[in-house]
């Protein structure tokens, strides 16, 4: 079985490791030192955000690594506040994190109150244009604020980021995404340790019958599923444990039987609330 981890091929022709680490709630402070792990861990896809307060870090921890750029896969995100000056907020993260590009700029949050997501996108392809970005998309959109995008703007966006976990699948927007060529990655996949999901007897029967642990049976359920996973463990034996998923598979049923444990049980706040 092949044991690298897999790539997703974008709409835009750029491709990007299905499995990575992210940092959302890990303190500035922590950051390098804890992304500096997953890296030795064999982690290449980092996931922040300028919210998160911590690219410097995940900026340090690359700068320190010795690890070639191009081996890198390296995501940060608009904040909502920042929608009316996207060109200066992508300036300012790009220093951060002490790089000349990015692999992929998202929009973090439709904020559809403020009105500005359109324009947000519009520079969000002329960062693209420039090659600063490689590849751009959105993320916490719904089905309404992509259609927008589609009918205003040029660029189709390569990805969309949401909630998505087996309690929260979000088939109707992943469904519509998917038909657009627009690729879904899962924020939250393990649920965030909100909810006993690794309790769920689908879960942990699967578990025991590959001996591997629950959330091993979970990020293995996303890979089999087509998402982008990245997961965040602040933790090197459970960033390790989260990264040795790539040697064994789910049986058909038992990804039917995890895709079951679907209950609209949405964790985070709801795209259209968050400003
Ligand atoms: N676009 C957005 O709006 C958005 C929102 C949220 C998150 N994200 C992105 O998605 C990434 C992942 O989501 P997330 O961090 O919210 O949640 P998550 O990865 O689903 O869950 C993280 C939680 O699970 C625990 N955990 C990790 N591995 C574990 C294991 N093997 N066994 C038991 N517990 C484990 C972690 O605790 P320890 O740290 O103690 O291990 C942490 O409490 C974020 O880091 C961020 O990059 C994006």
């Amino acid at each position: 079985m092949k044991t690298s981890v897999p790539s997703i091929t974008l709409n835009d022709g750029h491709t990007i490791p299905q499995l990575g680490f992210g940092v959302f709630k890990v303190e500035p402070t922590e950051t390098k030192r804890i992304v500096s792990d997953a890296l030795r861990v064999g982690y290449r896809h980092l996931d922040t955000a300028a919210i998160y307060g911590n690219e410097q870090g995940v900026g340090d921890a690359i700068a320190t690594s010795g690890i070639d750029r191009g081996e890198l896969y390296v995501t940060t995100k608009l904040w909502n506040a920042r929608q009316g000056d996207a060109l200066d907020a992508f300036d300012e993260s790009l220093e951060k994190l002490g790089l000349d590009y990015v692999d992929l700029y998202l929009i973090h949050w439709p904020a559809p109150a403020n009105g500005r997501f359109v324009d947000a996108w519009k520079s969000l392809e002329k960062i693209r244009e420039s090659g600063r970005a490689r590849s751009i998309g959105v993320s916490n959109f719904e089905e309404a604020h992509l259609q927008r995008l589609l009918a205003e703007t040029e660029v189709v966006p390569a990805v969309n980021q949401i909630e998505l976990h087996p309690a929260h699948q979000q088939q109707k927007v992943t469904e519509f995404a998917r038909r657009k060529g627009i690729a879904i990655e899962a924020w939250g996949p393990l649920g965030q340790g909100k909810y006993p999901l690794f309790e769920e007897t689908v879960v942990a029967v699967a578990a025991e019958a590959h001996d591997k642990t629950p959330a091993q049976v979970v990020i293995r359920w996303h890979l089999q599923t087509g998402n982008i996973v990245f997961p965040k463990s602040n933790s090197r034996e459970r960033m390790a444990e989260n990264f040795d998923v790539l040697d064994f598979a789910l049986s058909d049923s038992e990804v039917a039987a995890i895709s079951g444990l679907e209950r609209s049980g949405r964790m985070g706040g709801h795209p259209n609330d968050v400003n």
